[in-house]
């Protein structure tokens, strides 16, 4: 502006003659010209010194771009030209980078850190205590890259994948010998066939679950998710998802080796888990239906503890579907090798346990039996003076779930005015639920998303799949992934606009994240869990074939290492499988050299918004590679 009142001045001694009104509209037309040629930068000179300051000191920056001149110069000539486009970045230099990662040892090919049987005999078996995530401290985590076992083949494509796993891939035939009888799995050739069975199924789970479609509606869309406690091989959950129901299977890694590691093989959604003394990974009000065949968890004990947690996790209205012992035992006792009293006792304690939940039953039909959770909890507390046991918990929040221990305490659902309300408000079939505002949403309880908020998200998540299918084209071509992990989904955008593609998405809300979303991505009829990236995931390696991370590393940059989350993500990817980071461009440049590190081939390009955008994304594929043939191994 100083150059404009100089320019006034001068103009007006040497021309004191002329016309005012010329001389004021040639000031006028030189300022605006002047402002003019500073718009494209920005349309602000502060902004442009700030911008390029702050970016371009801490990369390497290519020669043959030239940096601007911070300091504002009268000879300044204008350079339109982005100065961190991705191209332009490298990795830190040689010697900053990590070394590679080397192989661990061939014996860790299965390694699940959190579940590592030689550490949880160390901890109590009371309440299956020990078969709980007891985690590595950091002085014992590994620093090497777990290696895929010998003969390792992509998996088979879904909906082939459900029938069949190749044997090299999970080298384990106990099963086929273990549940022969209950048609769980049998071994032929090079590959292992399902062919659909489970204990209480034998018939195969579609005939099963056509049995349960007599007696609750699966075909409407009011049931979308579910959750199998103690799944064996997840067939219950494997048929499902050809019904358009979307289910969580989770089992302990016990005496039914690699069930979960099968279940996730036939690209089936699965985590290792238990129910033992911590609230399972969920938010309340997550689940329209739980499910257990013979799953062996002790439903009537401990003052009815694990029924409480399903109470938890189901949503108001939601179904609780049990069958195997003690349902039935009129029929069954004799083949289980219980006497009937035993078994009629069982059934009265569940019974009562139901009661107290002011769940109801039902219906109970053959071997199965159906309770159904109440929509809302004004008669609940009404007769809480009848059942003085659960009380209501006191001042706890029902969607923490992430090590946190299971209170003998019925949650209580938000509060409603009238008895016919829903608890919290009614959700939406499937698949209108999926972009549906979300009640938690709709009710402002989570903070700083409004329904607005949540469409864009969703509008800018179908554009943003669409940029990430041009970048990676396994990702775009339809049915080479199967398995995929977004590392900290937040309202499951990313998820959602994969919908029409033949995969499942586990979404990971990060149990360090600002606000809780998790029971948000439930509402939309996606499923998820809580994890922390400072800790291993509880899931067999190799497990998915694509991640997303989203922030992920600006999340946790001062709370663990970036070396430790990259190596665990390793563990968990498929060998070929990918990784879309999106992240802020010093961020992706130390995990550029990290992933390098770990033989990945990675390239870093641009933000779908250009190259002004300081968030980037990094694109990385793990390379083929597994453990020497054993004879190779000798020599
Ligand atoms: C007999 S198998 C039944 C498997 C499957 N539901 C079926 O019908 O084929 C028992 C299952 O329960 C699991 N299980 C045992 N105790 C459990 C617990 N406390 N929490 C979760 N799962 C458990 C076992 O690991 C196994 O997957």
């Amino acid at each position: 502006m100083a150059i404009c009142a100089n320019l006034s001045h001068t103009l007006t001694s040497k021309f004191k003659k002329a016309n005012l009104y010329y001389v004021a509209a040639t000031v006028v037309l030189c300022c605006t010209f002047y402002v003019i040629g500073l718009w494209p930068q920005g349309g602000d000179v502060t902004t442009i010194q700030l911008s390029s300051t702050a970016i371009l000191p801490t990369l390497p920056c290519n020669p043959s771009i030239k940096t601007p001149n911070p300091t504002p110069s009268s000879s300044i000539s204008i350079d339109f030209t982005a100065h961190h486009t991705a191209d332009s970045l490298t990795a830190l230099s040689p010697s900053a980078r990590v070394n590679h990662f080397p192989s661990c040892n061939p014996e860790f090919s299965e390694y699940t850190p959190c579940e590592d049987s030689k550490r949880s005999l160390k901890f109590d078996r009371n309440m299956l205590i020990y078969r709980e995530r007891h985690c590595p401290e950091k002085n014992e985590l590994l620093k090497c890259r777990i290696p895929a076992p010998f003969g390792y083949k992509p998996p088979f494509r879904w909906p082939e994948s459900r029938a069949s796993v190749w044997y090299a891939n999970v080298p384990h035939k106990h099963l086929t010998i273990e549940k022969a009888g209950q048609n769980w799995v049998r071994f032929k050739g090079d590959r292992f066939v399902f062919p659909g069975g489970g204990t209480m199924f034998p018939r195969g789970a579609d005939a099963y679950i056509d049995d349960i479609g007599k007696l609750i509606k699966l075909k409407d869309g009011s049931i979308r998710t579910a959750i199998d406690t103690g799944c064996g091989v997840a067939s219950w959950g494997a048929y499902l998802l050809s019904r358009d129901i979307l289910p969580i299977s989770f089992a302990p890694k016990d005496t039914h080796e690699a069930q979960v590691q099968f279940a996730l093989e036939r690209g089936v959604p699965a985590l290792i888990g238990i129910l033992a003394t911590n609230r399972l990974p969920y938010p309340a009000r997550a689940f329209d239906m739980a499910h257990c065949s013979r799953c062996l968890i002790p439903w009537g004990k401990y003052d009815g503890l694990y029924l409480i947690e399903v109470d938890r996790i189901l949503r108001p209205g939601g179904y609780w579907i049990l069958s195997g012992p003690p349902i039935n035992w009129e029929d069954h006792w004799r083949g289980w090798n219980r006497t009937a009293d035993d078994l009629k006792a069982e059934q009265d304690q569940i019974e009562s346990v139901a009661r107290s939940l002011c769940w109801k039953k039902v219906i109970q039909r053959g071997d199965l039996a159906i309770w159904q959770k109440p929509t809302n909890h004004m008669h609940c507390k009404i007769n809480r003076k009848v059942f003085r046991k659960p009380p209501f918990c006191q001042e706890q929040d029902p969607d923490k779930a992430w090590y946190t221990k299971i209170d003998a305490c019925l949650s209580p659902l938000p509060e409603v005015s009238n008895v016919r309300d829903v608890a919290g408000g009614p959700l939406v079939n499937w698949p209108e639920r999926l972009t549906a505002v979300p009640p938690r949403i709709a009710s402002a309880s989570i903070e700083g998303v409004t329904a607005e908020g949540f469409s864009k998200d969703t509008e800018l998540w179908k554009k943003r799949v669409t940029h990430y299918k041009a970048l990676d084209g396994q990702l775009a071509e339809r049915g080479r992934y199967r398995n995929i992990l977004d590392m900290n989904a937040w309202l499951g955008g990313f998820a959602a606009a994969l919908v029409d593609d033949p995969v499942w998405v586990m979404n990971v809300v990060p149990a360090e994240a600002e606000v809780n979303t998790l029971g948000v991505i439930y509402e939309r009829g996606l499923i998820g869990t809580y994890q922390s990236w400072c800790k291993a995931m509880s899931t067999y390696p190799r497990t998915y074939d694509f991640i997303h991370a989203d922030s992920v590393f600006t999340l946790y940059q001062d709370r663990c290492e970036i070396e430790d989350i990259l190596l665990e993500m390793d563990r968990v990817l498929r060998p070929q499988g990918s990784v879309i980071f999106r992240d802020d461009v010093d961020v992706l440049v130390n995990v550029k050299s990290i992933v390098d590190g770990l033989q990945w081939d990675s390239r870093m390009v641009d933000h779908e918004g250009g190259p002004h955008v300081r968030e980037k994304l990094l694109i990385a594929t793990k390379q083929y590679w597994t453990v020497p043939a054993p004879d190779q191994d000798k020599q």
